[in-house]
C-alpha cells in the first residue's frame, strides 16, 4: 500500500519551533520521516528540543534567527540548501501576541506584530519559493488563527496580521501553483501554549473558551501535528490555497 502520509527525508524548516505548536508540528513531521529544522531566537531551547528528537533517532537540526531579521532568514535558507541540497517545506509559524485597549495601542507595537506575524512570512516565503522552484516544487504552510475572520477586542494588530496571512496564503498559492509549490494555512483554535499563559490563568476566560468550543476543551499542541503532516505529504498533493481549521469546531459555532 502506498504510504500517503510519509514525508521521508523531506527537509522542512519550521519557524517558532522551540516550543508550543511549532515544536509539535516539527515532532510529528520528524516521526513521519522528515528532516526537520527548528527555528527560534533562543539557541539553548532549540538545542534542547533538537536533542529530544535526535535521541529518538529522528532527524532534526536547528537554525537560530529572528524572523524579523529578513537577511538572517535568507542566509539560513541558503545554509540549509548548502547542507541538504534542497528545501522541501517551510512552515511560517513564529508569531507573537500583544494585547492592549485601542487607545493605548502604539503604532510601534502594531508594526512589530505585523512584521513578526505577516511581513516575515512574506519575506521568508519569497526566498523559499526561489529555492523550491529550482528543485521542482515544495510546500508552504502558514500558521494563521481563528482570529481574522472573527474578532475580539484588544488584539487589532494580531487580527490584522493573521487575516493578512490568510490572504497571502491565497496570493502565493495562485502564483506558484504551476511551479509545483503548494501553499496552505492551518488555523488553530485556543491551544494551551505559552502564548496563552495569561488566558489560561484567567479562569473566567478559560471557561468561556470551553463553553464556545464544541469539543468542550482547550486544544493541545500535539493536535496540530496531523494537519502539518497531511499538508506536507503526498496525501495533500492536490490541496492548495486552503485553510485547515484545527479548533475543536469553535469557528463554526454561533
Ligand atoms: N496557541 C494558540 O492558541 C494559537 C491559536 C491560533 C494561532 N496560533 C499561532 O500559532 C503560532 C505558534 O503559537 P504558540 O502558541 O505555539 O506560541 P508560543 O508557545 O509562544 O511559541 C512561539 C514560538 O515562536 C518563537 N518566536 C517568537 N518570536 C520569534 C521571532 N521573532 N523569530 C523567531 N522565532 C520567534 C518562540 O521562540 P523564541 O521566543 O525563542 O524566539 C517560540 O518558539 C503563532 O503564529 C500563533 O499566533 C496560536
Amino acid at each position: 500500500m502506498k504510504e500517503l502520509f510519509r514525508v521521508d527525508d523531506r527537509v522542512i524548516l519550521i519557524t517558532g519551533a522551540s516550543r508550543g505548536i511549532g515544536f509539535a508540528m516539527a515532532e510529528a513531521l520528524a516521526e513521519y520521516g522528515a528532516h526537520v529544522i527548528l527555528n527560534a531566537r533562543d539557541e539553548n531551547a532549540l538545542r534542547e528540543k533538537v536533542r529530544a528528537l535526535t535521541e529518538r533517532n529522528l532527524k532534526a537540526t536547528y537554525q537560530v534567527f529572528d524572523v524579523n531579521d529578513f537577511e538572517a532568514g535568507k542566509n539560513a535558507l541558503r545554509r540549509i540548501v548548502g547542507e541538504f541540497g534542497h528545501l522541501y517545506g517551510l512552515i511560517n509559524n513564529a508569531g507573537i501576541q500583544f494585547r492592549s485597549p485601542i487607545l493605548d495601542f502604539s503604532n510601534e507595537d502594531f508594526e512589530l506584530v505585523l512584521r513578526t506575524n505577516l511581513t516575515s512570512c512574506f519575506s521568508l516565503s519569497r526566498e523559499a519559493i526561489r529555492l523550491m522552484k529550482n528543485n521542482g516544487g515544495g510546500r508552504i504552510i502558514n500558521t494563521v488563527s481563528m482570529l481574522g475572520p472573527q474578532a475580539r477586542p484588544t488584539v487589532p494588530a494580531y487580527i490584522s496580521a493573521k487575516e493578512g496571512l490568510r490572504a497571502l496564503t491565497r496570493a502565493l498559492a495562485v502564483e506558484v501553483g504551476a511551479d509545483g509549490i503548494l501553499v496552505n494555512a492551518i488555523a488553530p483554535g485556543y491551544i494551551a501554549t505559552e502564548l496563552n499563559t495569561a488566558l489560561l490563568e484567567d479562569q473566567e476566560f478559560s471557561e468561556w473558551v470551553i463553553s464556545k468550543t464544541p469539543l468542550a476543551r482547550w486544544g493541545q499542541s500535539h493536535e496540530l501535528g496531523g494537519g502539518a503532516v497531511f499538508l506536507m505529504s503526498d496525501a495533500g498533493s492536490f490541496v492548495s490555497g486552503q485553510v485547515l481549521s484545527i479548533d475543536g469546531g469553535m469557528s463554526i459555532q454561533v
